[in-house]
């Protein structure tokens, strides 16, 4: 096969792999292996640009920053809708549209969840992506071109076994899901940045991002729900709308429904606010539309709003109480959060008494005072927010907030670098950060220490029993047994915990000790590349540390400063002086073939795939899933067919199975 066909196979097989993910929402890899895929591509092409194209999945990103958007005018507006506030209304719609039909017998609807983030529309030239916008007012949208092509459920160019239109405009909600979100905050938490509010406003502030590489960090998806102009398709109906856009490789919502009748409808809505909360996404009721497109056009539209659809709205998650307060806490890096504390209020169908009002810019921007009655909300399973302060509701004599100059908890003075929007206690000793510290040393992912809750951290660091983290290890029985709520027997449960967390890995205590944006998963990587030696990692340079794959530099510096501090090492020591061990981890033996990337190929007969690449880590190397520019060997067993022909291709070493164990033999022996 010659590069040019390569090329092609492998920019099907990932558009393959994308459909499989966001349409039918069956992946049959792995996220790495995609990534893999991808970079093998990618390195291709840029050994052979004549062969790059604007529509192969390596051109989602890479876009030049624009200095602003253009404007584009939809071809047919993208109209809104009305409402149905509740069943009575929905019924209202029904006998309206029947009216508006002149017929008696019940009507076919499609049912739809009214997804909560923003409209764009798409538009496909001959099967190519050409360009795409947002709603705009309805006439006219930005061009967001280059930030839609990093999202990779929409495809850049259409494969299909049915015809597709010359012109084809698509319209769709881009989101952002709940699980996706909460993994991006904490993202932003671990780099010290402040986290997104809700998943809308995220989706939104990333579509309308001028440098399209932001955008493309940020996990947005899409359901398609509608069609623009559509030139020489012949589709009749909503229904039959959606069932042929998968086809073209548009996603679809699944829980859309066909049926008849209002009864249908009232059906539907009940069913979808019940199962609202397990909605991984959030939707903000759900849109009703008459099937058949000859009867749509029938009954028209009005000036803004078609006849044929309503949203049909559900109980409102907003509400309005009052600020009694605004109290100020402080987090684990000492990051001040202003907080609202609210007359407890239900808000879809959970008692609220706090709400974030994120830092001092936002309190600004909305002017939030005490006193202020204001609306908030719950946006999915976010922490309740202030929407708005309800002016006319304002008392005399309300003043501005401002965040304290001083620490709330150990009154040392706060700053806040500029350009940024948190302020900061800089006190290392300050008893809410101690707290919040020694609460992330104890917890699940850290040290594990069964049975040491927030209360017992509270009591422990108010009686200066514990300073710092490694005084953990110091506490008794009886310290522990004099304590509020503390009998005996919990406390020497406690202890015992505290024993058995002795025995950890490394990773784990990197991740407890809370050096700022070391997470979980980088705490893994610096295990293996310090080989799970405190000293090594503690004498490493920033230089040493950005070598690192996966170690940038932010991270570097952190992780240096953070070995800088003298109190830091003497916290490390206590804790290692009191017995903690680390499990072994396999050690790596400096060879020939360290870092020497690896693939294996065809039916292995002497080892399996996983043996294969244990030996190959053990020695420093690491295996790959597919043969790229960057691959050094290559080990073929028997019916290896494209990799090889590609690694012959590429000059790759080639080996057999017995000339691999060879090779590992030797390196083993001769260490
Ligand atoms: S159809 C006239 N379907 O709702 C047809 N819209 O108020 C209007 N939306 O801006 C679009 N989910 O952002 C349609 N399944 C869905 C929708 C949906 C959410 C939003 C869309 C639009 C707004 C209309």
């Amino acid at each position: 096969m010659d590069i040019q066909q390569n090329i092609s196979k492998l920019r099907e097989e990932i558009n393959n792999h994308n459909i499989r993910y966001y349409v039918h929402d069956n992946p049959t890899i792995s996220d790495s292996e995609y990534d893999n895929l991808l970079r093998e591509l990618e390195e291709l092409e840029n050994l052979h640009p004549e062969f790059k194209t604007p529509t192969s999945p390596t051109q989602r990103v890479g876009a030049v920053p624009l200095s602003k958007f253009k404007t584009i005018t939809h071809r047919i507006p993208l109209l809104s809708l009305s409402n149905a506030m509740n069943e009575n209304e929905i019924v209202q719609f029904d006998s309206q549209t029947k009216k508006g039909l002149g017929i008696e017998s019940d009507i076919e609807y499609v049912a739809e969840p009214k997804l909560d983030g923003l409209a764009v529309e798409l538009v496909y030239e001959n099967g190519v992506f050409a360009y795409g916008s947002t709603r705009g007012n309805g006439f006219t949208g930005e061009d967001i071109t280059q930030n839609l092509k990093t999202i990779r459920a929409i495809p850049l160019k259409i494969k299909s076994d049915i015809p597709v239109p010359k012109l084809l405009e698509i319209r769709g909600e881009v989101f952002i899901s709940h699980d996706d979100f909460k993994i991006l905050n904490k993202t932003q938490i671990e780099k010290g940045k402040q986290p997104f509010a809700n998943p809308r406003n995220c989706a939104a502030g990333s579509l309308r991002q001028l440098d399209s590489s932001i955008t493309a960090q940020r996990p947005l998806r899409i359901f398609c729900y509608a069609p623009g102009v559509i030139e020489d398709a012949d589709i009749s109906s909503q229904i039959e709308f959606l069932n042929t856009i998968p086809k073209w490789g548009f996603p679809v919502n699944p829980l859309i429904e066909k049926g008849v009748g209002f009864d249908f409808l009232i059906e539907y809505i009940r069913k979808l606010e019940n199962q609202r909360n397990s909605i991984p996404y959030d939707i903000d009721g759900v849109v009703f539309k008459v099937n058949s497109f000859s009867q749509q056009d029938e009954l028209g539209i009005r000036s803004r709003s078609p006849r044929w659809a309503v949203a049909g709205k559900f109980k409102s998650q907003q509400v309005t109480t009052k600020i009694l307060d605004i109290e100020a806490s402080v987090g684990r890096t000492g990051a001040i959060t202003p907080v609202a504390k609210l007359k407890p209020v239900a808000v879809g169908g959970v008692i609220v008494s706090n709400a974030t009002l994120h830092n001092q810019d936002e309190i600004d921007k909305k002017d939030v005072r005490i006193g202020d009655t204001v609306l908030i909300q719950r946006a999915g399973e976010v922490i309740p927010e202030v929407v708005k302060v309800i002016l006319d509701k304002r008392p005399n004599n309300t003043t501005p907030y401002i965040l304290p100059n001083e620490c709330p908890v150990c009154e040392h003075p706060v700053s806040r670098p500029s350009g940024e929007a948190v302020s900061r206690c800089q006190n290392l000793e300050c008893p809410a950060q101690i707290k919040k510290g020694i609460e992330h040393f104890v917890s699940k992912s850290c040290m594990d220490i069964d049975g040491f809750g927030e209360k017992l951290v509270d009591q422990l660091v108010e009686k200066k029993q514990i300073v710092c983290v490694s005084d953990i290890f110091n506490l008794t029985t009886e310290q522990l047994s004099g304590l509020d709520r503390m009998g005996e027997k919990s406390a020497q449960n406690i202890i015992e915990a505290i024993e058995l967390s002795k025995h950890t890995t490394f990773a784990r205590f990197i991740h407890s000790l809370g050096i700022r944006s070391v997470g979980e998963h980088a705490s893994k990587v610096l295990e293996r590349s310090f080989d799970a030696n405190i000293t090594k990692l503690q004498n490493a340079t920033v230089s040493d540390l950005i070598s690192i794959f996966e170690i940038g530099e932010i991270m570097a510096q952190s992780i240096v400063d953070f070995f800088n501090d003298s109190t830091n090492i003497e916290v490390i020591k206590r804790c290692l002086e009191s017995g903690i061990t680390f499990e072994t981890v396999e050690q790596i033996i400096e060879s020939t073939i360290t870092n020497k990337i690896f693939v294996f190929t065809g039916s292995l007969e002497k080892f399996t795939r996983k043996q294969a690449r244990e030996m190959v880590e053990k020695l420093g190397a690491r295996a790959s899933g597919s043969v790229s520019s960057k691959t050094d060997f290559l080990v073929a067993g028997p019916g290896a067919g494209s990799k090889l022909t590609k690694a012959k291709e590429l000059n790759v070493t080639i080996l057999t199975e017995d000339e691999f164990l060879m090779l590992v033999k030797s390196i083993q022996t001769f260490h």
